[in-house]
């Protein structure tokens, strides 16, 4: 049995992590980081992929950039007795057991292809052609992929607007009544909570109304999934009912990038081997076990006490921030309104004077700090399990000083909108569109035709525009970056 202790500082918190071998009843237990301990204190010559074999047979200088341990634990499932993904053996079967017991799930798959991959594998296992699903318009661009791949008929159910910051809202439960009553055929509702700017919807009203008309439920928590370590954050969506979940793990979870989650409750309605399945067909043959062990290494830091410690720091310094920004002149903050709650960790805020985007590139350029992301109308901020107090002091100053300063707007920056807020007018189905008889032309010349792309802004990858969808004069304050669209041929 191998332990490895770790000493872990952090945050003002320090501890003990220990990590057991596959017997340990207490501790934090984390048997794919144990497997690739093991890997990497027992070398084998090798003979397969990867190539560069623990490193050696690749540029010194990306070696010495990327430190060669990285190299030595760069390695695929099937060999090194570490288990594989699909199907799932060995240690990584252990991790995702171990993960699916920490989110109370009845299972949960780990991916190499982010959050995107859940979603294309959701929508591909379990919805058919013309299946009709209702979808929160806020939905990310993988839904509606997924939609191009399945098929299915999508009916966009319009998430509440916060006009003054121009960013989507909650989605409402009774909309979602009137949407159900109005489609009975619906095979299944589809929703994103929260918004990428930290907005949340009530995911038990929503659960209880698709109950009621037996449809089931799959909530994009990709931005939440702290939100089952800690019970001052909202509550998860598989304790609300949902029947799966998709949790990008690497987005706020501290794994690496591209590793995600997806969990199938325990009162799931969906056939969880039609989504295994699913995932097989899509997902990468070649998943690295350095993601995988991140997954693993990222549900056992969350779930000790130092984790525990990582996540009530960054709440308080959100409210910490939340308060010290709001007091500053000319700085507003989006904090809770009336029946709009947030994840207090993701901080929208607006400077008077100043689009978003113009304070992002003032923050980047003249004082080295670097946002979630900035809209025509203000700045995302994150609150993380791996951001210090004194950090957000630094924010504040900045924040102080630019308030304070007579930073000229940039004119370029009037009129648009970075948020598609719009209704669609749906035509024919994505995947009809997509694969129907298309030309490019002139943006001007585009209102009234169908368009046949995926026109989505990144961050936050929420659409504008979809195959299938009529071309409006609305839609274009929001498509300042394209002189050309594909649309449908006459
Ligand atoms: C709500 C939501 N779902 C899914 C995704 C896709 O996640 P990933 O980047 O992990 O593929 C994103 C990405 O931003 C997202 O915001």
């Amino acid at each position: 049995m191998c332990i490895i202790v770790m000493q872990m500082k952090s945050h003002g918190c320090e501890n003990l992590i220990s990590f057991k071998g596959s017997d340990a009843l207490d501790g934090v237990y984390a048997p794919l980081v144990d497997a690739m301990t093991a890997y990497k204190n027992n070398p084998c010559i090798g003979f397969h992929i990867p190539g560069h074999n623990r490193g050696q047979g690749v540029l010194n200088a990306f070696s010495s950039l990327i430190g060669e341990d990285a190299l030595n634990l760069d390695t695929t499932d099937e060999f090194d007795n570490l288990g594989t993904l699909f199907p799932s053996t060995g240690a990584i079967d252990e991790a995702q057991k171990v993960a699916s017991s920490v989110f109370g799930s009845k299972r949960t798959f780990f991916l190499t292809g982010g959050s995107t991959i859940a979603n294309l594998a959701l929508a591909f296992g379990l919805t058919g052609p013309l299946d009709k699903i209702i979808i929160g318009r806020n939905c990310h661009r993988s839904v509606l992929s997924g939609m191009i791949i399945s098929g299915a008929n999508p009916s966009w159910l319009m998430p509440k607007k916060l006009n003054d910051w121009a960013i989507y809202g909650p989605v409402d439960p009774v909309d979602l009544r009137g949407q159900l009553e109005e489609n009975p055929d619906t095979s299944l509702v589809w929703v994103t909570n929260p918004t990428y700017e930290g907005v949340v919807s009530d995911i038990e009203a929503i659960a209880r109304v698709c109950h009621e008309f037996d449809v089931p439920l799959i909530v994009d928590e990709a931005h939440g999934c702290l939100w089952n370590f800690s019970d001052v954050l909202p509550k998860p969506a598989l304790q609300c009912g949902a029947d799966a979940v998709v949790h990008s793990l690497h987005k706020t979870g501290g794994s690496m990038t591209q590793s995600s989650m997806l969990h199938i409750s325990k009162n799931s309605r969906f056939d969880v081997q039609k989504i295994e399945h699913a995932l097989k067909l899509l997902h990468t043959t070649s998943p690295s076990l350095l993601l995988l062990t991140s997954l693993d290494a990222a549900r056992a830091y969350l779930s000790s006490s130092v984790g525990s410690c990582a996540i009530k720091n960054a709440i308080d310094n959100a409210l910490y921030f939340r308060e010290m920004a709001s007091k500053i002149k000319g700085v507003r903050v989006l904090n809770a309104l009336n029946n709009v709650s947030f994840d207090v960790t993701k901080v929208f805020i607006k400077v008077d004077g100043l689009s978003g985007k113009r304070l992002e590139s003032i923050l980047e350029l003249d004082f080295s700090i670097e946002i979630e992301s900035a809209s025509d109308e203000g700045i995302l901020v994150l609150s993380n399990i791996g951001n210090k107090k004194e950090e957000f002091d630094v924010l504040i100053n900045a924040l102080r000083k630019i308030a304070s300063s007579n930073y000229p707007d940039l004119a370029y920056l009037e009129g648009i909108k970075f948020m598609p807020l719009t209704a669609p007018s749906v035509v024919m189905t994505p995947r009809e569109a997509y694969f129907s008889k298309k030309e490019r032309i002139k943006k001007e010349d585009a209102i009234g035709r169908v368009c046949a792309e995926v026109i989505a802004l990144c961050p936050p990858g929420i659409s504008v525009l979809l195959p299938g969808e009529l071309i409006t004069k609305e839609h274009l304050p929001y498509l300042s970056d394209y002189s050309e669209l594909q649309v449908l041929s006459k």
